[in-house]
């Protein structure tokens, strides 16, 4: 029975801060799993969100369960924020609320497969739980390039995806701040995206996780809006949890978009039997306090301008690496101030990751992500020499 289990290899960036609590080093530098942190190496909680906690505490009058759709004010107050002016498109976009961006993309997928798809592809490198997820639901992945050696996003890649792809296809694309590599799509390769994806059967899933950490608000969703505005179909995940800082309370949702509207009821029918059979109902804490937010004028601006500091520290520790290019040789800095968000892949060998573990208390993915975040003023010197020390 159970003793035919074999062990499970441990999810290896989760695993990462486990192995960070336990270094005992004063100047040890986290830049491993994926969250904001401040120039003090903090990871708060955003004041908008504190104070529309202050206010569901007040106001919230039952815990009653609200259905697997979730909180349905959630889920349309998102539309304009992430749609923009075309909203719902005049009734071809509905979604329901999901246990973070996680759940959104195994929502997703699984949405997908009971429309008859049967393989999804993926640019690599992607974030590492795209593809189990993926198989999980018992998917084909096959993957293709997301980026070139130059730091450029390898666009001509997803458009042979997309041009050759046959009935059954899906592919799965980011909206903004690639994770891991940072690169995103240009505008004008956006434009190639869409249109090709308006001629084609390949069905469009993009992964909104990062809105308002790359350009802003708007920029960061005008290459998904794109692709909307020409698809018949597509299927959206999105994630509040880095952009309300709401990780562990788990807030996403999902999204589809339809080509009339009376064919929303039979994707939304499904996606909640889905969410019902997987999850239930999501988690609705961090949803009711996003709700809040965003239907209040003073605290969406306090967000606003929270999200748009942020986003200056960002670019403030790209444009300081780019500006260390000539420190390091062998590991090329200069391309991260063009490319987007909290994410960076440096081209280092197994040894060297291990090496700056080791040596010099640095701690970034195996694969050689880093995140941007961790740097700071005071420790960002400190970086540039150890990774200085170890590409020499
Ligand atoms: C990351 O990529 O670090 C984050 O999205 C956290 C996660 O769940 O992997």
């Amino acid at each position: 029975m159970l003793d035919r289990l074999q062990d499970s290899p441990p999810d290896a960036l989760l695993a990462l801060i486990a192995q960070f609590a336990a270094d005992e080093r004063d100047d040890k530098i986290d830049l491993g799993v994926g969250v904001y942190r401040t120039d003090d190496g903090a990871t708060p909680v955003f004041e908008a969100i504190k104070g529309a906690e202050r206010r569901l505490l007040d106001e919230q009058d039952s815990k009653a369960y609200l259905g697997p759709e979730g909180d349905k004010g959630f889920v349309q107050a998102l539309i304009p924020v992430l749609f923009g002016p075309a909203g719902d498109m005049g009734g071809l976009i509905d979604g329901l609320q999901t246990p973070g961006g996680t759940g959104a993309v195994r929502l997703a997928v699984a949405l997908a497969q009971r429309a008859g798809i049967t393989r999804v592809h993926v640019g690599t490198p992607s974030w590492p739980n795209h593809i189990p997820i993926i198989e999980d639901v018992g998917l084909e992945a096959v993957t293709f390039s997301h980026s070139k050696a130059d730091g450029s996003a390898d666009a001509e890649a997803l458009l042979d995806i997309i041009r050759t792809g046959r009935e059954g296809d899906a592919v799965l694309i980011h909206a903004c701040c690639h994770n891991p590599s940072g690169v995103d799509y240009t505008a004008d390769q956006w434009d190639s995206i869409a249109d090709a994806l308006a001629d084609s059967r390949v069905l469009p899933i993009i992964d909104s996780a990062y809105q308002g950490l790359g350009e802003g608000m708007e920029e960061d969703a005008a290459g998904l809006r794109k692709v909307l505005a020409k698809v018949p179909y597509a299927l959206v995940a999105y994630s509040c949890d880095k952009n309300f800082g709401l990780y562990r309370d788990r807030v996403g949702a999902f999204y589809v978009k339809v080509a009339k509207p009376d064919e929303l009821s039979a994707s939304m029918s499904n996606a909640s039997a889905l969410a019902r059979a997987n999850w239930s109902m999501p988690p609705d804490h961090g949803g009711a306090a996003v709700r809040i937010v965003l239907g209040d004028e003073g605290l969406r601006k306090v967000w606003l301008d929270e999200l748009e500091t942020m986003r200056k520290r960002l670019r403030w520790v790209r444009a300081y690496l780019a500006g260390s290019d000539n420190k390091v040789e062998g590991v090329p800095l200069a391309h991260l101030e063009e490319q987007n968000g909290l994410f960076a892949m440096l081209p280092l060998g197994k040894d060297q990751i291990a090496k700056l573990r080791s040596d010099h208390a640095v701690y970034m993915a195996g694969s050689g992500r880093i995140n941007i975040a961790g740097l700071t003023k005071g420790n960002i010197d400190k970086f540039v020499a150890a990774l200085a020390d170890v590409a020499g």
